[in-house]
């Protein structure tokens, strides 16, 4: 069952479960143009992370897929404004709270990762924005990429449903910020918050993984690391922070 609602400007669809809220949001995105739309649902069972991977989707946590209609040379831009707008809705709840950002698009809350995000290409121009937040519990089996927790543990309370109202209102200041400024500014403000800038950290590619000092990002979103041979590009990839590297 789902329900048709608005929040602001947005077409909002809520499904009681569903397989993979990007499934529904893509096959959304093919009736909708001149629209922005997000689907969420209570119950995922087919929930998907980066590279393959799948999303552990606990009930009580918020599963969302914004359909935005967005020029696909500007992926940078769009992963960096919606990784900084989940920042920002934290930091909103909870003034003071220990929230930074993991390239590429990752949210940590007391250094432990509060959220994950998945693009994918929808309809015409649509991009699918996959997006996960731990509400109220977070997977702890030791085989994670990365540790997890979530945001009741942190004592912040708030539900599913009004953190997304929250999100979607600070999701479009930042888009404003973007088309006023541009992508350098919402480079600047990502690296702002960034985790482990100007220090030494481990970035794992599918092919290797790679020791140097993160001395920042560039517009196109790549992950400026100064390894002993030289600067490298990192287009994709996981990043560990190790303080003995
Ligand atoms: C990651 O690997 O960090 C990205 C996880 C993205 C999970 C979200 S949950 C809502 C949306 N639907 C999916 O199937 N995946 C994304």
């Amino acid at each position: 069952m789902s329900n048709i609602n608005y929040i602001r400007d947005w077409i909002w669809i809520d499904y009681d479960e569903l397989g993979s809220t990007n499934d529904v949001a893509i096959d959304f995105s093919k009736n909708s143009s001149g629209k922005n739309f997000v689907i969420t649902t209570k119950s995922q069972t087919n929930g998907r992370g980066r590279t393959g991977r799948s999303w552990i989707s606990l009930e009580g946590n918020l599963f969302m897929s914004m359909g935005v209609e967005f020029n696909i040379r500007e992926l940078a831009a769009l992963v960096f404004m919606v990784s900084l707008s989940l920042l920002n809705t934290i930091k909103h709840i909870c003034v003071g709270s220990d929230v930074l950002l993991k390239w590429p698009n990752d949210v940590l809350l007391n250094g432990k990762k509060v959220s994950g995000i998945l693009l994918e290409k929808g309809s015409d121009n649509y991009m699918i924005v996959g997006i996960g937040v731990n509400i109220v519990s977070s997977p702890e089996n030791s085989d994670l990429l990365y540790p997890a927790t979530n945001l009741a543990s942190a004592g912040i309370k708030i539900d599913r449903i009004e953190f997304l109202k929250q999100y979607l209102m600070q999701f479009e200041q930042i888009k404003d910020i973007y088309a006023r400024d541009g992508v350098s500014k919402i480079v600047e403000l990502w690296l702002s918050f960034a985790k482990g800038v100007g220090k030494n950290i481990i970035v794992r590619t599918p092919k290797e993984s790679k020791q140097g000092v993160f001395v920042g990002i560039d517009n196109d979103g790549r992950l400026l690391l100064q390894t002993l041979q030289g600067l490298e590009k990192i287009l994709a990839g996981d990043v560990f922070f190790d303080e003995k590297v």
